[in-house]
């Protein structure tokens, strides 16, 4: 896993099992993850955190740790993921950043990098995002990205929308 990648405000590195405590508050928050069958507890997010090292090791990429430069500290993760839709694999980009650091357009940061990053480094023939159609902050993220709506699908017995960036339509590079 080589993915590093910087922004004028964040940096996007591998994450490892140092991040669990950062990721904590994460993923934890009852407010932010309320589009969520239930926040994160501690042991979740010791698993969250065991499966991005096994994708890492599968799949060559996964999701990364948030740095917020100014201070240091681990504000979220973002990043692409093997995803299954409905039995055909895709690259999918997604993001959580903690409760007390949203609003700032971080999220939209991080993503604009793992996004550009994407295209050179996977070369998918598309992007995708997963979304429950009541997240608009996570779908606002995708607009902001250039992601499109799609089509629908079930995951976890829970209507998402697919959002989609085609390569070749990459209108926001
Ligand atoms: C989704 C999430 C990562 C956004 O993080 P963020 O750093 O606050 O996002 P940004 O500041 O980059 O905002 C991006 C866009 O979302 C909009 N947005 C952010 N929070 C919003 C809210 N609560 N309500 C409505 N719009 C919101 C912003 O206005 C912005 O839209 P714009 O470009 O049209 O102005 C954050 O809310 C989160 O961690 N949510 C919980 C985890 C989650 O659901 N992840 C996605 C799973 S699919």
């Amino acid at each position: 896993m080589t993915w590093e990648l910087e922004t004028d405000r964040l940096v996007l590195r591998p994450m490892g099992r140092g991040d669990v405590e950062a990721l904590v508050p994460v993923l934890g928050d009852p407010s932010a993850m309320r589009f969520y069958p239930r926040p994160f507890d501690r042991a979740m997010v010791e698993a969250w955190v065991a499966r991005t090292l096994e994708r890492y090791a599968s799949d060559g990429y996964g999701l990364l740790a948030i740095v917020e430069r100014g201070t240091g500290e681990v504000i979220g993760d973002c990043g692409p993921t093997r995803q299954e839709v409905d039995g055909e694999p895709f690259v999918e980009l997604g993001w959580h950043v903690r409760a007390d650091r949203q609003g700032h357009g971080f999220a939209t940061e991080a993503g604009a990098a793992c996004r550009d990053h994407a295209w050179t480094a996977l070369a998918p023939p598309r992007l995708i995002s997963l979304v429950r159609p009541e997240n608009v902050p996570s779908w606002s993220v995708a607009r902001a990205l250039g992601f499109r709506p799609w089509r629908a699908t079930v995951r976890a017995g829970m209507a998402h929308v697919v959002w989609t960036i085609e390569a070749g339509d990459e209108v926001s590079r």
